[in-house]
């Protein structure tokens, strides 16, 4: 007689090689649907499981883990975590694990190009274009801000901050300074070219301010109003990291009334829902969660997420445990 295998949910859409690769070590159940579960059917779908593979769409709360006992181990395939309880998930002995460094340079790549279509005007540009308004030539017309030279503010020095940084010193000769919780160790910042500034001085000296900090309660909207007063008129901000960073209302009115130039937001506080007073603004471009989103990069990070799988129920060290101190489960 063959050992029961262990029961795991793919909770979204995923490439056919992860259902293989998990369909190979467990008892899937596999929802193939487009639209995420809702918090009840993700319920309803975990009885009985002990892993779950899931995106950053799918919520586990302390009140699910309450609710799914039989549950060991989450494995999402993103490197953010802020919708995952991480320490209700280790007060239960449930293994988190994330995917990161598989998706660093190309969510900087994106974080890079946002920036300079930001500061280019690019999607006022096209949309101008499509609409039939480009009539002529003028001196001033669409004229934005330089970003080669400048000063690059970049708020979170983890790896993608640190992958913006090698871009903007190496590729732009740009100025670099940060913000993070921790200040970088010396022959880090003296490779990047980074000095490293209390938050307040890096939003009042940033030409570009690009945010890459994780998202937690700690920093909740932690550019509002006050913040945004401190930056630059001629400043743009990008964020890439999660949209509950910006307080978008407080960002709408600057943008309104040129407080700062432009924005680029690839995250939004309500997504896919977007705030409406930032939709109807020219000075911002806007792109749909898109940081990591290249071929081979999702299928690292999927392969990524099922290795940690895997690893995790087959009693093998997970590559990437965000709770590896409950190790071994
Ligand atoms: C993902 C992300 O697209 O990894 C992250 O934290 O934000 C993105 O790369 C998304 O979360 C999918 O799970």
């Amino acid at each position: 007689m063959t050992a029961l295998k262990p029961k795991v949910l793919i909770a979204r859409r995923a490439p056919a090689a992860v259902v293989e690769q998990l369909s190979a070590h467990f008892d899937v159940d596999f929802h193939d649907g487009e639209a995420p579960l809702s918090a009840d059917e993700l319920r309803a779908r975990l009885q009985g499981k002990a892993g779950a593979y899931i995106t950053g769409t799918e919520r586990i709360t302390a009140e699910l883990l309450a609710a799914c006992p039989d549950l060991r181990a989450v494995s999402t395939m993103s490197v953010g975590y802020n919708h995952i309880d991480l320490a209700a998930c280790t007060a239960r002995r449930v293994l988190v694990t994330n995917t990161p460094d598989v998706l660093t340079e190309t969510t900087a790549d994106l974080g890079f190009a946002l920036l300079m279509a930001t500061a280019r005007r690019m999607s006022e540009g096209e949309r101008l274009l499509r609409d039939g308004l480009w009539k002529s030539w003028s001196w001033d017309f669409l004229a934005g801000a330089d970003v080669h030279g400048t000063t690059l503010g970049i708020l979170g020095m983890g790896r993608i901050g640190q992958a913006l940084a090698r871009r903007g010193r190496f590729g732009f000769n740009m100025n670099i300074a940060y913000h993070n919780r921790s200040r970088l160790p010396a022959d880090t910042e003296a490779e990047l070219g980074a000095r490293y500034l209390s938050k307040d001085e890096l939003l009042r000296q940033a030409d570009h301010l690009i945010l890459v900090l994780p998202y937690s309660a700690a920093s909740h909207h932690c550019i509002a109003a006050a913040e945004l007063a401190l930056m630059k008129p001629t400043a743009t901000l990008v964020n890439i990291a999660r949209g509950g960073i910006v307080d978008e209302d407080a960002l709408a009115a600057a943008l309104r009334e040129h407080r700062i130039a432009a924005a680029g937001l690839d995250v939004f506080e309500g997504e896919p829902r977007v705030n409406p007073a930032l939709l109807s603004l020219p000075n911002i471009v806007l792109t749909p969660h898109i940081g990591s989103a290249t071929m081979p990069t999702r299928l690292a990070m999927a392969g990524l997420a099922a290795d940690n799988l895997v690893a995790a129920l087959t009693g093998a060290p997970p590559p990437t445990p965000l709770n590896p101190e409950i190790l071994p489960l």
